[in-house]
């Protein structure tokens, strides 16, 4: 049986999501602050709307339905396993063309842990001859707030002097992360580039992301400004192996994670 505290967006309703969340107090007076820390901001969950992510719940496969609540930390459902499945092969397909035209290989460097899943789903789309390697970058500590200083803790064991690389993240909040790793690769005399994001969260940007040289940005979904989880984001590095991605139940986070 699901779970009837849980809510599945579909596509359409994480539209209506993003809208409502993009200016919350236009939308609902009562709604909480943008200035308050990530997880302490909602989704509007008016009973109309409540009824029919219900009824959309309803209407899920039972498969579907039971993995969904069987988490019983979630509390939205923002883009379901199938959502993420058919927009990561929209994204692959733009990326092989681009990849395709190039005279050598790139190289995709996945930030981890983060972008593991999003980037082993892509690659494995991408029907080119390319390299894969990993970097660590790190700066959020267990909570979900950046402290603004990522620091390269693993570095990568390819060179990328001449090379076109793609730096395949989960996703982009305050473009800190990135563009200290891309000034990073281009220290390292990488030719170009782009940068493929499984998620963008466009409202919260603090620095924006200078690409280098034919380098572009390819991004899975636009995000709301609440802190997510699954399909390799973190909270206090749980909830990554979930195959959709939702926002947590506020009794999830602990007490002392806003600081
Ligand atoms: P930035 O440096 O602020 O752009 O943050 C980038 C990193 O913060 C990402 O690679 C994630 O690891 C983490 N992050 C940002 N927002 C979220 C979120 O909503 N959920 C989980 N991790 C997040
Ligand atoms: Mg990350």
């Amino acid at each position: 049986m699901a779970d009837t505290n849980m809510v599945v967006l579909t596509t359409q309703d994480s539209g209506i999501l993003a809208r409502f969340l993009t200016n919350p107090a236009a939308s609902h007076p009562g709604a909480t602050s943008t200035t308050q820390p990530a997880h302490q901001r909602r989704p509007n969950k008016s009973p109309a709307l409540r009824a029919r992510r219900l009824a959309t719940l309803a209407s899920l496969p039972s498969a579907a339905a039971a993995m969904v609540s069987a988490e019983v930390g979630i509390d939205y459902v923002l883009w379901t396993e199938a959502e993420v499945s058919a927009r990561v092969g929209e994204v692959a397909a733009e990326l092989a063309a681009d990849l395709r035209a190039l005279p050598e290989p790139a190289v995709v460097v996945g930030v981890a842990t983060g972008a593991f899943l999003f980037l082993a789903d892509l690659v494995r789309r991408v029907d080119v001859r390319l390299a894969v390697d990993f970097v660590r970058v790190e700066s959020y500590g267990a909570g979900t707030e950046s402290s603004g200083k990522p620091r390269i803790t693993a570095d990568l064991k390819v060179d990328v002097a001449g090379k076109h690389v793609v730096v395949v993240e989960d996703i982009v909040d305050t473009g800190n992360t990135l563009s200290h790793l891309i000034a990073h690769l281009e220290k390292k005399g990488a030719s170009s580039i782009s940068v493929c994001t499984f998620l963008d969260k466009p409202a919260r940007r603090k620095v924006s992301v200078q690409l280098v040289g034919d380098g572009k940005f390819y991004r899975g979904f636009e995000c709301p400004d609440y802190f997510v989880v699954g399909y390799g984001l973190d909270y206090a590095e749980l909830y990554r192996n979930l195959p959709y991605v939702g926002v947590l139940k506020p009794e999830m986070y602990k007490k002392d994670s806003s600081n």
